[in-house]
Order: C-alpha cells, then structure tokens, then sequence
C-alpha cells in the first residue's frame, strides 16, 4: 500500500486502543500519527497559552472547545508530512469538529476519509484506563498487568527505561465523565459517518497484534 493516501480517522470510546492502534499503523503505512490528545497533553507540560486554556478541561475528562482544537488540527494536517495521509487519533470528537475536518480536507484537495470504528466493551474500557501507564521517555503505551509494568518501576523497553506515570484523568471519576461525554458528544459520528459511506467497524478487543492485523486489512480493502 505505499504510493496511496491514507486519510485515516480512529474512533473509539476513550481506552478503545486508537492511541496503540494508531502507532502501530501509522508505523506500517508511513504516515504520521496525529493525537488532539498529545498535542494537548505536550502544550500543558510545556506551559503555553493552550495547555493552560486546555488543562481545566482535560482533568475533569471535559472535551476542549471545539474553536481550540479545530484550528489545532488544521494547521497540524497542512504539514508537508501528512501529505501521504495521516492517521488521527481523537480528532474529530464532535459534529462540528468533523464538518471542520471535511472543510479542510475539501480546502486541500484530499481524497476521502476512511473512518474507522473500534468497538470494544465498557468493562473492558474501564479496566484499561484505571491500568493504563505511559513512559515520559518512549511515550509507550502500556497497563499495568502488561509483563514488567509496576507503579514506581521503569519502562518496559530496554531501550529506553524512562519514568512510567499514569495520566491524571486516568482516575475514577474523570474516566466515568469521559465516557459520558463520549456516550453524548462523539458516538453520534458513528452514524455521521456511517451516512456518508465513510465508515468502517473493527472489533477492538483481543490481543493488540490481532486487532492491528482486522484494521491493516479493513483499510486495504479500502484501499
Ligand atoms: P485523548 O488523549 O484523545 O484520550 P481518549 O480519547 O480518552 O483516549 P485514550 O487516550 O484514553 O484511549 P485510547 O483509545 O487511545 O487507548 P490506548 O491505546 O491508550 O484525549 C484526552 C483529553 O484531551 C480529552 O478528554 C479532552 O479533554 C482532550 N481532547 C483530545 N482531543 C480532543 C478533541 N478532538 N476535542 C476536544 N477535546 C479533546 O489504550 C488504553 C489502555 O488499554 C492502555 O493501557 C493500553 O495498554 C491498553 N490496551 C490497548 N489495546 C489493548 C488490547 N487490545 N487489549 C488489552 N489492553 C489494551
């Protein structure tokens, strides 16, 4: 699949796997993997203007205003990188989000989305949040009954060893508001999208290689 665009959108429910899906396939299709949710996890750390507008939101498990992220995006997708294609991870989240994304996809000249849906269960979706650790190093994705994960331990790549954490809205009652607020805002793309022939359903639960294998094949087809 190399000389074609890939104008690729992960949705899920938070903890569905878009995050380690989309490293994972971005790596095997070339193409950047771009986080609303990194781009704004690295503006707090950093300090700046937007990770102070973004923080309040984030930790309460709110969603960003939409005017913030919007323009978040389209300038990231104007990058000269994203030229194959990209896959976006948390972008978009809402309707109007997604109107902007096709606004600018048509300002580009880009072929169509293919936008697909990880579908996994709400117990599930909950055990992997309240384990989910990152390494500040790598920014590997990990939980904790993942081989060689342990709170105050090290990464699990030998390579790298950084400082493992767990986000701050990895807790309880942030994880329950992020839901709802999947449930109420961003679900509805599911039919947005699946109106406009755009859309692709992939089931999210199993080992994270047998899933990456369903989307690598769901997006060939596409292809
Ligand atoms: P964001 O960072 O996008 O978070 P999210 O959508 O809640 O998704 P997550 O990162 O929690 O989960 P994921 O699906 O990527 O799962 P992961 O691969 O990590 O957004 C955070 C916040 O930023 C939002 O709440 C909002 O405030 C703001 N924001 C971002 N974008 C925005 C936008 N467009 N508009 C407005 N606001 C925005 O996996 C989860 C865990 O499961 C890990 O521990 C992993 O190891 C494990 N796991 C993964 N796959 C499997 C598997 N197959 N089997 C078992 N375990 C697995």
């Amino acid at each position: 699949m190399a000389e074609r665009e890939h104008n690729l959108v992960l949705l899920g429910a938070p903890g569905a796997g878009k995050g380690t899906q989309a490293k994972m396939l971005s790596q095997r299709l070339g193409v950047p993997h771009i986080s609303t949710g990194d781009i704004l996890r690295g503006a707090v750390a950093a300090g700046s203007e937007l990770g102070q507008q973004a923080k309040g939101y984030m930790d309460r498990g709110e969603l960003v205003p939409d005017e913030l992220v919007i323009a978040i995006a389209r300038e990231r997708l104007q990058e000269s990188d994203c030229t194959p294609g990209f896959v976006l991870d948390g972008f978009p989240r809402t309707v109007p989000q997604a109107e902007a994304l096709g606004a600018v996809m048509a300002d580009l000249g880009r072929k169509p989305l293919l936008v697909v849906n990880l579908t996994v269960d709400e117990d599930e979706i909950v055990r992997r949040l309240s384990g989910r650790r990152l390494c500040r190093g790598c920014d590997g994705i990990y939980h904790i009954d993942d081989e060689g994960v342990e709170d105050g331990g090290a990464c699990p790549n030998p390579d790298c060893e950084g400082e493992l954490y767990q986000r701050s809205d990895d807790q309880p009652e942030a994880i329950r508001e992020r839901l709802a607020v999947y449930r109420r805002q961003t679900e509805p793309l599911i039919d947005y999208y699946d109106e406009r022939g755009l859309l692709v359903n992939v089931e999210g639960q199993g080992s994270p290689e047998d899933i990456a294998g369903r989307l690598y094949t769901a997006v060939a087809e596409r292809s």
